[in-house]
């Protein structure tokens, strides 16, 4: 689009082919509000423009092409027909109104040189000199200098037949020209020029990928909306919020900084939005400091080892999948199982400074069920809550996530043990993949996008255990269709520490919370439990495992009792096992207190099958 701009050709995205004045001055019809910069007094716009300049409108290309095509464009334009007539006007018809005062305000003032130029009393802009002759100084300036940019002529052997009068503004002029090319005000500023699905595209700025940009809206509102990619010269915005009135045209700039979360000890029992605003109504929060929303995990070797068990409150997991401080794991299930039920468990009975929530994704009821029924407001006054839902735009759901892990981080920082609780990394991914398609990446399997298997590690490589403190992160993960080998469940399995699966068969047998004790697995278990502990906790998966697999067998009578001691031992034993598991969600049991049970539990004797002990084989279920 550059060359093309630079050339005059028209460019198929522009929002309006008509010249200057048919998009900005009067003599166009009446221009928006919104769109229309204040003109630098006495610019060529307006009535006194040339209706017909064959340039293009400065308004929606002059800000997307790079400074050495829009020199170029300026200086091939032939001087305007009209009044104001000849040199004085200073900048040529395709001059851009706006970049008088970036020019004044970018330049450094000792490249004006000792004699600056003065402003042109029939409404030069600043910084344009008023030449003798009849030609167009400026322009010719510009062209010397778009030659200088290009490195290929003597700035100088063209700028001076140009500028006879002086040397010095000949050197003032190179001087200004060497400001501008490094301070291109493109890089500032752009406009949009199309809207592709999801996806703002723009003839500008050159921001940087997750750089923040702002979108004037009509109403004086602004958009923010986040780089996310580059499509030839157009740069590719999502936004952080609702597109609804968006402008062909509309300006956009860049904030220079990527997207950051303001952060405090304040944050304790607060809810924010997908952005880290506040939403609970409770006024503003007393910030310290900002951290960035996309860090990345840090050095490897300045993570500290997880070596402490937490108390997660839930007795079989305590007991049989002990995880440790600083571990990260997944609750993986398929829709209904029970994945949010026992994270409101967990958050509601684990112990830790500070536990931080982010409901991502999630639909919007359970938000407030969560804090009420969950945890209430003892368990709120040491959680923060950030909660992106559903139907907010996958920039959102997707910052969601980042700003909980670096509300967690700041907390980490401060030497606090920290739970982060992601509810659902799954509806992170499906964000990511939204985000993905609509910039154009190839689909692979199931549709998800090659970036949604870069992000994912990259943001649960974030909690973990430090020197400073621990985030011990727990993520839902849904299993689309039960199945555990789908593309996200399993790139989330081989990247978390363990993950604790639920069944759907133990949910509808009323077993909750519905942990596959057998599919699950912590990974640091051995590392922070007791040789004790590890041998109860294996015998009772021992057990299990014979009673499940001899299961369909004693169901349909096919087995006969005493033919083998190990089977009627798991047949005895099963029920005393299924009552340790169920717990209700509103009990928690401490860490001491699960492995005791699973001590008493593994140790019970086997009943005498002469005195006609055991309990009544499970029924299937139809
Ligand atoms: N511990 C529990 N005790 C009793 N009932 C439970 C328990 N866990 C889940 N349930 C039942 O299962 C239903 C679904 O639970 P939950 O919303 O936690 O599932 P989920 O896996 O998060 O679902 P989704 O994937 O749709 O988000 C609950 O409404 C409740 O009826
Ligand atoms: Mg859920």
């Amino acid at each position: 689009m550059t060359s093309q701009d630079a050339n005059g050709t028209p460019d198929p995205n522009a929002i309006a082919p008509a010249g200057p004045a048919a998009q900005d001055g009067p003599a166009g019809g009446p221009a928006r509000p919104d769109m229309t910069p204040p003109a630098a007094p006495g610019t060529p716009q307006g009535p006194t423009a040339p209706a017909a300049a064959p340039a293009p409108s400065p308004r929606t290309r002059g800000r997307g092409v790079t400074a050495r095509g829009r020199v170029a464009a300026r200086a091939s334009v032939p001087p305007p027909p009209g009044p104001p007539k000849g040199p004085a006007s200073g900048m040529p018809s395709g001059a851009d109104p706006q970049a008088a005062p970036e020019t004044k305000n970018d330049a450094d003032p000792a490249a004006s040189g000792p004699t600056p130029p003065a402003p042109g009393a029939a409404g030069t802009p600043e910084g344009s000199p008023a030449p003798a002759s009849g030609v167009p100084e400026a322009a010719g300036s510009l062209e010397a200098g778009a030659e200088a940019a290009d490195g290929d002529g003597a700035p100088e052997a063209r700028a001076q037949p140009a500028a006879p009068s002086s040397a010095k503004t000949a050197s003032a002029f190179k001087n200004l020209f060497g400001v501008l090319r490094s301070s291109s005000p493109m890089a500032l500023e752009g406009r949009v020029t199309r809207m592709a699905g999801l996806v703002i595209e723009g003839s500008g700025p050159a921001a940087s990928v997750g750089e923040i940009c702002l979108v004037d809206m009509p109403g004086g509102q602004v958009l923010e909306a986040e780089a996310v990619g580059f499509k030839e010269a157009a740069i590719q915005l999502m936004p952080i919020g609702d597109m609804t009135g968006l402008t062909p045209g509309s300006r956009i700039r860049a904030t220079g900084s990527p997207a950051r979360v303001r952060v405090g000890p304040g944050l304790l029992g607060r809810i924010l939005d997908g952005r880290g605003e506040p939403m609970d109504g409770l006024g503003p929060v007393e910030f310290e400091e900002s951290y960035p929303v996309r860090a990345l995990p840090g050095n490897p070797m300045d993570r500290a080892r997880v070596l402490t068990p937490v108390d997660v409150g839930v007795r079989c997991i305590n007991a049989l999948l002990t995880l440790g401080r600083g571990q990260r794991v997944g609750i993986f299930a398929g829709s209904g199982v029970g994945k949010s039920t026992l994270m409101g468990m967990i958050a509601r009975h684990m112990r830790a400074d500070v536990n931080v929530i982010a409901l991502v994704g999630e639909r919007g009821r359970e938000v407030r069920e969560f804090i009420e029924k969950d945890l209430g407001p003892e368990g709120l006054a040491r959680s923060v809550v950030v909660a992106a839902t559903s139907e907010q735009p996958a920039l959102v759901r997707m910052r969601g996530a980042y700003v909980g892990t670096a509300v967690a981080e700041y907390f980490r920082d401060r030497g606090k043990d920290v739970i982060l609780m992601m509810d659902s990394a799954t509806r992170f991914a499906y964000a990511a993949r939204e985000v993905g398609l609509s910039v154009g990446e190839p689909a692979t399997t199931r549709g998800y996008t090659p970036s949604v298997f870069a992000l994912l590690p990259q943001l649960l490589e974030r909690a973990g255990s430090w020197e400073s403190g621990s985030i011990t992160g727990i993520y839902t993960v849904l299993v689309e269709g039960d199945d555990m080998n789908e593309p996200v469940a399993d790139s989330m399995r081989s990247i978390l520490d363990g993950h604790l699966v639920l069944r759907r068969e133990m949910a509808s047998r009323n077993i909750f919370p519905a942990v596959d004790i057998l599919s699950s697995i912590s990974r640091l278990m051995p590392d922070i439990t007791t040789d004790e502990h590890r041998a109860a906790a294996a015998r009772f998966k021992d057990i299990l495992a014979v009673y499940v697999k001899n299961e369909d067998m004693v169901n349909i009578g096919a087995y006969q009792k005493g033919a083998s001691r190990e089977v009627d031992e798991a047949v005895a034993l099963y029920p005393r096992f299924v009552e340790f598991l169920k717990q209700p969600t509103g009990q928690g049991q401490s860490l001491g207190e699960s492995v005791a049970a699973l001590m008493q539990v593994t140790q019970a004797t086997r009943p005498d099958p002469a005195a006609g002990g055991g309990p009544e084989p499970l029924r299937r279920r139809a």
